[in-house]
């Protein structure tokens, strides 16, 4: 393909201009399919209402599988950048960068199939929808897509690295993501009158200081993990003792044991604070994607392409936030074990991912299809 730089750098900024909200990419898609069909790369007849699944499939005998995850979706927020090919629609924006995720995804899946005669098997590119919303991997997860997908890879933009450095670790890099809500249920009377009810107020404030104890007093301390309490909704005036109130909040994991730790302690401190305070406390957990854990032997087939190529690799940071791309690595989800590795794409130092000024220098669009088409040729030995 002539010009194949320009080509990404153009298609990149469509997608940036056209950001859709997660469950909505229909012209994402649409735009997606039709340049991965002009180029000749089929797509799986998968019914799946945005996102699709595209093969590349080397002619050289050999039956190896692998997967590359693209995630499409953006964000509700309104664009303060000046760049020419800002959103065009209001309110909504690619801040987190997938819309480099999709460009580069492309970008590997042609420079795949036009070498396709240099290697075998199958190489699969997952375009999947809802990332934002933490659970648009299990849309793509209900298709048969991972059943012959031994491993698979994932990448992210990171505005804190420059372009031509990629930030790689072996290990958890990214948490398991849980949200909690706990409703308090009292007795209201008459401000005046505390005596003549039950405060959930009181009782709910208990509730945040008793939680708190779970990180410090039950989790292992070389174990990252937190827990923090994002809403109290009570009461409508100042004379009055409400008879609710509710909590909400969210817990963050690296370990599954501290995971199983934290919900069974958040119900047990919240009832039993309620309780001894008169009052009652229900618990609703809602569990989201898993911590993502990157293979050891994958992690260094990161390194050794990146050194290859002459880009460069720091220590990736490992976050508290969460990526469904875990799902895909995930035994309960998938029933068996699949390695995978996640690595940190820079994209020229700036704002963070998700704020309103977030922008991806069009440098980085070929180097990281190029190298995400290094990583889906290498072999990941199995040295079990
Ligand atoms: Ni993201």
């Amino acid at each position: 393909m002539e010009n194949f730089e320009q080509y990404l750098i153009e298609n990149f900024k469509w997608f940036h201009r056209h950001p859709e909200m997660p469950y909505e990419e229909v012209q994402t898609t649409a735009k997606i399919r039709e340049l991965l069909t002009a180029a000749g790369i089929e797509i799986l007849p998968y019914p799946l209402e945005t996102g699709l699944v595209a093969v590349v499939r080397g002619q050289k005998p050999e039956d190896r599988v692998t997967a590359l995850r693209c995630d499409i979706d953006a964000l509700p927020i309104t664009e303060q950048t000046q760049l020419e090919y800002r959103s065009e629609i209001p309110g909504h924006m690619h801040a987190c960068g997938h819309d480099l995720h999709i460009t580069a995804g492309i970008g590997a899946a042609i420079l795949l199939q036009e070498r396709r005669d240099e290697f075998g098997g199958t190489i699969k590119f997952i375009f999947q929808p809802a990332e934002e919303e933490s659970h648009g991997a299990l849309k793509i997860l209900k298709t048969d897509v991972m059943d012959d997908v031994p491993y698979i890879w994932g990448f992210h933009a990171d505005p804190t690295n420059a372009v031509n450095v990629i930030g790689i670790r072996e290990g958890y890099v990214t948490a398991a993501v849980d949200r909690f809500v706990i409703k308090v249920k009292g007795i209201g009377c008459h401000g005046a009158h505390p005596d003549d009810g039950i405060d959930p107020i009181l009782t709910a404030s208990a509730i945040v200081q008793g939680l708190q104890s779970i990180v410090s007093r039950n989790v292992n301390a070389f174990h990252p993990s937190l827990l923090s309490v994002t809403r109290i909704t009570a009461g409508n005036t100042w004379n009055v003792i409400p008879t609710e109130a509710e909590l909400e909040g969210t817990v963050r994991t690296m370990d599954r044991e501290d995971r199983i730790l934290y919900e069974r302690k958040v119900k047990e401190i919240s009832q039993k604070i309620a309780a001894a305070y008169g009052a009652a406390a229900e618990v609703e957990w809602v569990a989201g994607p898993p911590a993502t854990y990157n293979d050891g032997r994958m992690a260094r087939i990161c390194e050794e392409v990146a050194y290859r190529l002459g880009m460069e690799t720091v220590p990736e940071e490992s976050s508290m936030g969460g990526d469904d791309f875990a799902f895909y690595e995930d035994l309960d989800t998938m029933g068996r074990d699949v390695p995978g590795c996640y690595v940190k794409i820079g994209t020229g130092v700036g704002h963070p991912i998700h704020h309103p000024s977030f922008c991806v220098d069009t440098a980085v669009i070929l180097p990281t299809a190029q190298y995400l088409a290094e990583l889906l040729l290498s072999e990941v030995y199995d040295e079990r």
